[in-house]
């Protein structure tokens, strides 16, 4: 007899089909990392317009995901539930505008999930991502370790991208992880950056790394320059969730800098994890510097007193 467990239909759910959740469905289609694709959004037409456009993805890619409608009910089931509701920034709109209105709708988002299957993996993509996944957390009352934002997954991806295109080498022979609080205030690792896995002060010439600052800085602007001309990063975001889901639906365990709990800060925001089918599967310390380390407690301490006001 055959020991051979049958695992049961993997579903997915993404909540909010404008453009951030239109691309990350096709990213999952494409991929295949999903058999069941279920499509949430206020908007009827607009889900169902979705649904039927990303069927005709299926279709002509021959992916085995199969897309549905569904609500928030049915999403709360699912075994992992995408949060992509005012991704969407409206232009000349304020950040702190964007902020609370994004509070709110995170906030009824998880309450219409709730009562949330209890192993589902949230997955929060709306801005600002960190304070929007501890409040998730919050409200879902999942344990810390299913409960996890993009954060700085894209500006990892980015920075890594800009120094191939600075040094001369390819992408993914260097890694070096973008941390903290996504945004302005988001830090760049350099004391553990490598390069084909040897420190990147002993294999790039100080003079070719001079320009970390700017580096940093172009990372920023890049996302920014985005939202400024089209109101999201559609494309980045859609393919930062179909690596994250496929890292989590097939137990992959690869290392992703994603904004997850931090017990010894009570918020949560992004640090390397290893990623499973259970969520984060394992925390990896990275060692920073002083300088490093000072960053990042400021910018935590930007994103404290910000909870603290949407809590009042
Ligand atoms: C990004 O960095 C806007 O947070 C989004 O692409």
């Amino acid at each position: 007899m055959s020991s051979t467990t049958i695992r049961p239909r993997l579903r997915i759910a993404i909540i909010g089909v404008g453009q951030v959740g239109g691309a990350a469905a096709y990213g999952l289609i494409l991929r295949s990392v999903t058999c069941d694709l279920l499509l949430v959004d206020n908007n009827i037409a607009l889900r169902d317009s979705q649904v039927h456009d990303l069927t005709d993805v299926a279709y002509t890619t021959k992916s085995s995901t199969r897309i549905q409608g569904g609500n928030y009910h049915e999403a709360g089931q699912c075994d992992i539930i995408v949060i992509t509701a005012g991704s969407r920034h409206t232009i000349g709109q304020s950040g702190l505008d964007a902020a609370s209105r994004n509070v709110s709708i995170v906030r009824n988002v998880v309450d219409a999930l709730c009562p949330v299957r209890p192993d589902a993996i949230l997955l929060v993509v709306s801005n600002p991502v960190d304070l929007l996944t501890t409040l998730a957390l919050e409200r879902s009352r999942l344990p810390p370790e299913q409960v996890i934002g993009a954060g700085t997954f894209l500006d990892s991806a980015r920075l890594r991208a800009l120094m191939a295109g600075r040094i001369g080498i390819a992408s993914n022979s260097i890694d070096v992880y973008v941390i903290g609080v996504h945004g302005e205030s988001e830090v760049a690792a350099w004391s553990t950056a490598t390069v084909g896995g040897i420190p990147i002060d002993q294999t790039i010439s100080p003079e070719a790394m001079t320009e970390r600052a700017e580096l940093e800085e172009q990372c920023r602007q890049q996302g920014r320059a985005i939202v400024q001309a089209k109101g999201s990063t559609p494309f980045g975001m859609g393919s930062v969730v179909a690596s994250i889901c496929a890292s989590i639906a097939l137990d992959k365990r690869n290392v992703k800098a994603v904004s997850h709990w931090q017990p010894e800060y009570e918020c949560c925001f992004s640090l390397p994890v290893v990623l499973g089918r259970k969520g984060i599967v394992r925390n990896v310390e990275v060692p920073l510097n002083e300088e490093e380390k000072a960053k990042i407690e400021e910018s935590v301490g930007t994103l404290k007193k910000q909870l603290e006001l949407v809590r009042r």
